[in-house]
């Protein structure tokens, strides 16, 4: 296993605005930063009609915009990334454009055009593929098709040849948004999921990892630089074992009632089934499991994997009976308005990597104290399109964090459920970067309308 880190090469728009439909709102698009000669990341400025095939595409999702690429394969087709139509509503697709907002035409389609593959998995970015239908268009010296290879019984790997990567993405790693007018940053999201080796299942039980408790010599804890828990000391957390077509993954969830576990929706999404691990201390020796289906489970409708919103999913399960070791975690009461709880102390728990340089997940399940900082403190390390009010951020000082497993598992405070692990820097989970959760009291009311429970 590596570590697994997803950069998405996407751009979201500032906010939660739209793009405006081919409105050149960055009229800035042309300009070079001094130290920046070139486009894509120190490339060349396309001249006109050089890439035909090129569309750009503006997505409007629920709840933010982003832009991405694509290529026209035939007059009323455009291949994309799986990742770019996920979670968005409608597209409108640029043509002939060399100057990004300077389309010879555009195209407006909605979600029931285009085809995400079925099988695309966000976690591990699996067959990140989609074609979307558009109206037929008429190629010209600017508008054009662009050959697939031919279908053949065995392919080049094109190792070692050199191809042409064409968009209008963000022109190096520093600078801002497409324009530079807009105060954006790299787009860059760590799903705090870890995804098993290879294809494999993970193994029911099966102690997977052997050297889960090999420790690198500069680190001495879990969760990164956590403490190993004691049993019965968090009987609110589960681990989850997703399978889905191609591949599985772990990540950590929260019971909140005999029938329901509270996960993030990176975490359910594109699996078929998941195993719920109750009551275990040692990760692979639970007190008992069971095992539900994606039928079994409420994914937020708006979940965008793009910005992480809306990380939140519920897992119905079977009735378990509470012990000592097996509890649920209290909501906090729905009101009118809720703490921020910026400066107290809350608990992260997990099985996640211990540290940047481990492999796989935890044996023992671990803990660390954190403290919640301000959304404004975290914007900074991330940017605003991804913390908006219904994150909440902890610091993480001294390489203490939650990493790769931890996702989906509980941040408690005072027995409380405040946070759902979410995400954390693309640099590691010790480089003492914010970590970020999804913020509990923003979804109480869809977890009373959708599970009936609430406090
Ligand atoms: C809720 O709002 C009221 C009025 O603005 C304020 O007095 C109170 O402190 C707030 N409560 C919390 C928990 O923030
Ligand atoms: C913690 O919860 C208990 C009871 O649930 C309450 O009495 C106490 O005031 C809470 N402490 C804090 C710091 O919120
Ligand atoms: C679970 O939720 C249901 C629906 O709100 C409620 O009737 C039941 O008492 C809850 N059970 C527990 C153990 O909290």
């Amino acid at each position: 296993m590596k570590v697994f880190v997803v950069l998405a090469l996407a751009l979201a728009s500032v906010s939660a605005g739209l793009v405006p439909q081919a409105l050149p709102v960055r009229p800035r698009d042309r300009t070079s930063t001094p130290s920046i000669t070139g486009r894509i990341t120190n490339g060349k400025n396309a001249v006109a009609d050089q890439f035909p095939y090129q569309v750009g595409l503006s997505f409007i999702g629920a709840e933010g915009s982003w832009w991405c690429g694509g290529s026209i394969i035939d007059n009323s087709w455009v291949l994309t990334a799986a990742h770019c139509t996920s979670g968005a509503s409608s597209v409108t697709v640029y043509y002939g454009a060399t100057v990004r907002t300077s389309p010879k035409f555009t195209h407006t389609v909605s979600s029931s055009n285009w085809i995400q593959h079925a099988s695309y998995v966000s976690v591990t970015l699996r067959n990140d593929i989609s074609l979307i239908k558009t109206p037929s268009v008429t190629f010209s010296s600017s508008v054009n098709k662009i050959a697939i290879p031919a279908i053949a019984s065995s392919y080049s790997t094109y190792a070692g040849q050199v191809a042409v990567a064409s968009g209008w993405g963000l022109t190096s790693d520093t600078s801002t948004s497409v324009a530079r007018d807009l105060h954006m940053k790299v787009l860059i999201v760590l799903v705090l999921a870890i995804a098993s080796a290879s294809a494999g299942l993970l193994p029911q039980i099966a102690p997977l990892h052997p050297r889960d408790r090999t420790v690198v010599p500069s680190i001495n804890g879990r969760i990164t630089n956590g403490k190993d828990a004691v049993a019965d000391q968090f009987p609110y957390q589960v681990g989850l074992s997703f399978i889905g077509t191609e591949s599985s993954w772990w990540c950590g969830g929260s019971i909140i009632n005999n029938t329901w576990v509270l996960t993030a929706a990176h975490c359910t999404k594109g699996a078929s089934s998941v195993t719920i691990y109750y009551g275990a201390t040692v990760r692979t020796k639970p007190q008992f499991t069971h095992t539900v289906s994606s039928s079994d489970w409420i994914q937020h409708a708006n979940y965008v994997s793009l910005t992480v919103r809306n990380d939140i999913s519920l897992i119905k399960t079977p009735s378990v009976t509470f012990s000592a070791s097996v509890n649920k975690i209290s909501l906090p009461a729905i009101a009118t308005n809720y703490s921020t709880y910026v400066g107290q102390t809350a608990v992260a728990s997990g099985w996640g990597r211990i540290s940047d340089c481990e492999t796989g997940v935890a044996k023992d399940l671990q803990y660390t104290k954190l403290t919640v900082i301000e959304n404004s403190v975290c914007q900074k390390a991330f940017n605003s399109l991804i913390v908006t009010s219904k994150v909440i951020c902890v610091a993480t000082p001294k390489g203490t964090s939650t990493c790769q497993g931890d996702s989906g598992g509980p941040l408690a405070l005072n027995g409380t459920l405040i946070g759902i692990t979410s995400f954390g820097s693309p640099d590691g989970c010790q480089v003492g970067e914010p970590a970020a959760f999804t913020r509990v009291t923003s979804y109480l009311d869809w977890i009373k309308a959708n599970s009936g429970v609430f406090a």
